[in-house]
């Protein structure tokens, strides 16, 4: 046995959790709603959920005779609702497939709904006391630490060298004991943040901790570098108070909302010129009045918008029907769908 797992399970005799109501009448029905219940889940949170399903569902066969309905009611107020769902289709399968019984190999327990890889290893040695290792969200965290596992652990070259070292540090024996050992000592001590290092049983050897890094572990996700672009968005206006709305094309972002007439910058106005040609660029020429800026972001790029007042005559500025303009009415209610900078700043007006 590593180092790693002895200290780990002594410290489970003293310190870890050994009253949970799925550790009492052990079995893996329960230890599988239990661990689905988990999921994203704190364990004040679950208990009481957990005790009333268990008194509404006993068995996996008086689950999969009940209704979705009945299920999700249950359910109610713990979030993440396919969790119920897929409880209940897998439910279904292993009583009516399976002849009820609960499959006892990491394959066949991931080919049923809502089961992965580390919900199946924690089924496993927690309800059947067999070999199987478990990774998730607290697990991740304690071996990046320990073991320095730089990188972000949801990228799959990093979650498999955490799977590999999750491996490797499962004993050959006490593997219940050992996969809720880990479990607790993540949720309780290695926590994400305000870990209490001092009272941890692997200080002595966590290499995080030695080298005094272990808030820069586990890394943190990438942050994607996306472009700013910019644009200038003209609140044009009668003498009427009525603004000038234009239909963008059909394609590309907002497409077929209406917004401000845009230009682009110019390569003076913009050390980084943008390539493409401006929505409008008659209305460059008009007297403007500047408002702050806003930022909105869309998934691959941030955009600059600086809106500029602009006052002309309605009669002057003749709208040509086929550039989709209309004058619209800050009093009148929309009928049409509005790009949402634009639905904020015209609520400013
Ligand atoms: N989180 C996931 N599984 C758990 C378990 N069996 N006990 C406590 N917390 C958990």
């Amino acid at each position: 046995m590593t180092e790693f797992s002895s200290n780990l399970l002594k410290w489970f005799k003293t310190s870890g959790r050994h009253d949970l109501p799925w550790q009492k009448n052990v079995n893996p029905y329960r230890v599988w709603v239990s661990e689905i219940m988990l999921q994203q889940t704190q364990v004040k949170t679950v208990v009481p959920y957990f005790d009333r399903f268990m008194e509404s569902f006993p068995t996996i066969d008086s689950l999969s005779l009940a209704s979705i309905d009945q299920v999700l009611h249950l359910w109610t107020g713990l979030g993440y609702y396919a969790r119920a769902r897929n409880l209940h289709k897998t439910s279904i399968i292993i009583a009516t497939e399976l002849d009820g019984q609960f499959p006892d190999t990491v394959d066949e327990l991931v080919s049923l709904p809502g089961i992965g890889r580390s919900t199946a290893g924690a089924i496993l040695a927690l309800s059947m006391n067999k070999r199987a290792s478990i990774l998730d969200g607290n697990v991740k965290r304690v071996l990046a630490r320990f073991f320095l596992v730089q990188g972000w652990p949801e990228q799959t070259k990093i979650k498999n060298r955490l799977w590999e070292i999750a491996d490797k540090n499962t004993p050959v024996r006490n593997f219940s004991h050992y996969t809720q050992a880990i479990m607790d000592l993540g949720a309780t001590v290695c926590k994400r943040s305000s870990p209490e290092c001092l009272c941890c049983p692997l200080n002595t050897e966590c290499k995080a901790c030695i080298t005094d890094q272990i808030e820069h572990y586990p890394g943190k996700k990438p942050k994607r570098l996306i472009p700013t672009k910019k644009v200038f968005m003209y609140i044009v206006e009668n003498e009427l108070g009525e603004i000038l709305l234009e239909q963008r094309p059909p394609e590309g972002i907002w497409g077929a909302l209406y917004s401000f007439p845009e230009k682009l910058p110019t390569a003076r106005e913009n050390e980084k010129p943008m390539s493409g040609k401006n929505h409008s660029p008659q209305l460059a020429i008009l007297s403007k009045n500047c408002l702050p800026t806003i930022r909105h972001t869309f998934s691959h790029f941030h955009l600059e918008i600086q809106p500029k007042k602009v006052k002309v005559s309605k009669n002057e500025f003749k709208l040509d029907d086929s550039t989709h303009r209309v004058w619209y009415s800050l009093k009148r209610p929309l009928t049409f769908g509005l790009a949402a900078p634009v639905k904020k700043l015209l609520a400013e007006l």
